[in-house]
C-alpha cells in the first residue's frame, strides 16, 4: 500500500514551529507532506520560517490588519475549501487551537477528507478562556479522525468527551522536538545576532516577558504590563526585562505606551525562532501568557510565572516549574520577587520537565500516520462525498 497523501496546513508562528518537526518526521519516513500557509501570520511568520527551514507549496495570505474572528475564519474557510480542490489528498494535519487550524480543519472535513490534529486534548473548561482558543480545539476534537495528545491529561480529557480511544494517541509536544533540535544541533554553529546578542552580553539577570492573549486585551494586559513594571522598578540596576511584542496592534499599541519610556524594560520585534530561543536560555524567569513559550520553558527548566486566568498545561504548575499567578499586578511582582530573591527556591524550580514531551513526539506521529502504508488503517482512505 502507498503512503497517505498528506497536507500540513499552518496559519501562524506557533503552528510553524510546532508542525516544522511533523514535517521533517514525515519527509524523512519517504511521505514528505504539502505544506499550505492560511496567511493568517504574515510577517510574525516569515522569519520563523526561514528560521525552520520551511518552504511552503502555497500561501493564501488571508491575513488583514487587526482582523475580526468572522471575517478571518470565512476567508479561511472559503480560501482551504478552494485550495482542497485542486489537491488529490487522504488527509489535512492541523496543529492546535487557531481559526486556520479549525477552519483548515473544517474545510478539510467538508470535502470528505481525514482530519488529523495535532496537540489534541488541551482544555481549561472554560468555555471563553483561552478566548477562542478553548472553542476551537473543542470543535476540533468533533471533528478530527485522528487525536495526537501531548500529555495523559489531555488524552483524559478527550476520552471523557466521547472521543474514540483507538484514535488518541499519547505522543508528547512537537514544540519540544523543535526546541532540541534548534538548540542541540542549529544553534551551537550560530554566530550572535544582532538583537539578543548585546542584551546578553549586559550580564544583568534577563527576565524574558511574552503576553499577546485576546481574553486579557484591555485591563488584564495593561495590569501584566504594570506588574512587569514593579519588578523592573525593584531590581532596577540588577536585572532587566525583555518583551519581544507581538504584532497585534491590542497589543503592541498599549503596551508600547505603557512601558516604552521604562528604563530596564526592552521592548523588541518579534523575534525569529532562532533569536527568540537564545533570549530563552539565557533568561533567569520567564513571564508569559503563551502556550508554546510555557511548554519551551518547562523542557529548558526557565522558572516561568503564567500570567493568565486559566490555564490548560498545569502539568508544569504540578511539576513545580511554573507557577499559575494570574493578571493581578501586585501578585504577578511578589510571585517574580520572590523566585529573583530566594536562591534555594529558585534552583528548587528551575529543574528541566519531560512533562510535554522528550523531544520524540514527531517520529511518533509519523510512525503512526504512516502505518496505514505497511497495511494499517491509521489514516484510512477517506470516501469521497
Ligand atoms: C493568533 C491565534 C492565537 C495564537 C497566536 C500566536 C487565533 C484566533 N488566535 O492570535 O491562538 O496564540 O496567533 O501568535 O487564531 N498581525 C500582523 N502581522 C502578522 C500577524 C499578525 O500585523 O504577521 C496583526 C494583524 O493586525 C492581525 C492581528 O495581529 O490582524 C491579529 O492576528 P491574529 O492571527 O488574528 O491573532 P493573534 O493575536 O496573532
Ligand atoms: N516565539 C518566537 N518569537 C517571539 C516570541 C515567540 O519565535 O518573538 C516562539 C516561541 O519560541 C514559541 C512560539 O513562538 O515556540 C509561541 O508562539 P505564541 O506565543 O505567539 O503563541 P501560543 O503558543 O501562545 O499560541
Amino acid at each position: 500500500m502507498s503512503s497517505p497523501a498528506l497536507a500540513v496546513l499552518l496559519g501562524t508562528r506557533p503552528e510553524a514551529i510546532k508542525l516544522s518537526p511533523v514535517i521533517r518526521a514525515l519527509a524523512a519516513s519517504g511521505a514528505p507532506p504539502l505544506v499550505f500557509l492560511t496567511g493568517q501570520h504574515d510577517e510574525l511568520l516569515q522569519p520563523i520560517l526561514r528560521d525552520l527551514g520551511i518552504v511552503p507549496d502555497e500561501n493564501l495570505e488571508v491575513m488583514a490588519p487587526a482582523q475580526g474572528l468572522s471575517s478571518l475564519s470565512a476567508r479561511v474557510l472559503e480560501a482551504v475549501d478552494e485550495l482542497l480542490g485542486r489537491h488529490r489528498l487522504d488527509a489535512v494535519i492541523v496543529q492546535g487551537d487557531t481559526t486556520s487550524a479549525l477552519m483548515a480543519g473544517l474545510a478539510a472535513f467538508y470535502r470528505g477528507l481525514r482530519v488529523v490534529h495535532v496537540e489534541a486534548g488541551l482544555r481549561t473548561n472554560v468555555a471563553r478562556n483561552p478566548f477562542p482558543e478553548e472553542l476551537n480545539r473543542r470543535l476540533l476534537a468533533r471533528l478530527a479522525d485522528v487525536h495526537f495528545a501531548p500529555t495523559e491529561a489531555a488524552r483524559a480529557h478527550l476520552l471523557a468527551e466521547g472521543v474514540a480511544p483507538e484514535s488518541v494517541h499519547v505522543v508528547g509536544n512537537t514544540v519540544v522536538d523543535a526546541l532540541f533540535d534548534a538548540r542541540d544541533r542549529v544553534l551551537p554553529s550560530l554566530p550572535p545576532d544582532e538583537i539578543t546578542g548585546p542584551l546578553l552580553a549586559r550580564g544583568r539577570r534577563l527576565v524574558l516577558l511574552t503576553a499577546h492573549r485576546r481574553e486579557s486585551f484591555g485591563e488584564d494586559l495593561r495590569a501584566i504590563g504594570d506588574g512587569v513594571r514593579r519588578i523592573a522598578r525593584t531590581f532596577a540596576g540588577e536585572v532587566e526585562v525583555a518583551y519581544p511584542l507581538h504584532l497585534n496592534p491590542n497589543v503592541a499599541g498599549p503596551m508600547r505606551e505603557l512601558l516604552g519610556a521604562e528604563p530596564g524594560i526592552h521592548l523588541l520585534p518579534p523575534l525569529p525562532y532562532l533569536p527568540f530561543l537564545r533570549l530563552l536560555l539565557g533568561s533567569t524567569l520567564v513571564i508569559t501568557d503563551s502556550g508554546g513559550v510555557q511548554e519551551e520553558a518547562a523542557a529548558l527548566g526557565k522558572p516561568f510565572l503564567v500570567v493568565r486566568r486559566a490555564s490548560e498545561r498545569l502539568e508544569a504548575v504540578d511539576a513545580g516549574v511554573g507557577e499559575l499567578v494570574g493578571t493581578d499586578a501586585a501578585r504577578i511582582a511578589e510571585a517574580a520577587g520572590r523566585l529573583l530573591r530566594d536562591e534555594a527556591l529558585y534552583a528548587r524550580r528551575a529543574v528541566p520537565s519531560r512533562v510535554f514531551g522528550d523531544g520524540r513526539a514527531a517520529e511518533r506521529i509519523a510512525s503512526v500516520l504512516l502505518r496505514g502504508a505497511s497495511g494499517g488503517t491509521a489514516v484510512p482512505r477517506p470516501a469521497r462525498p
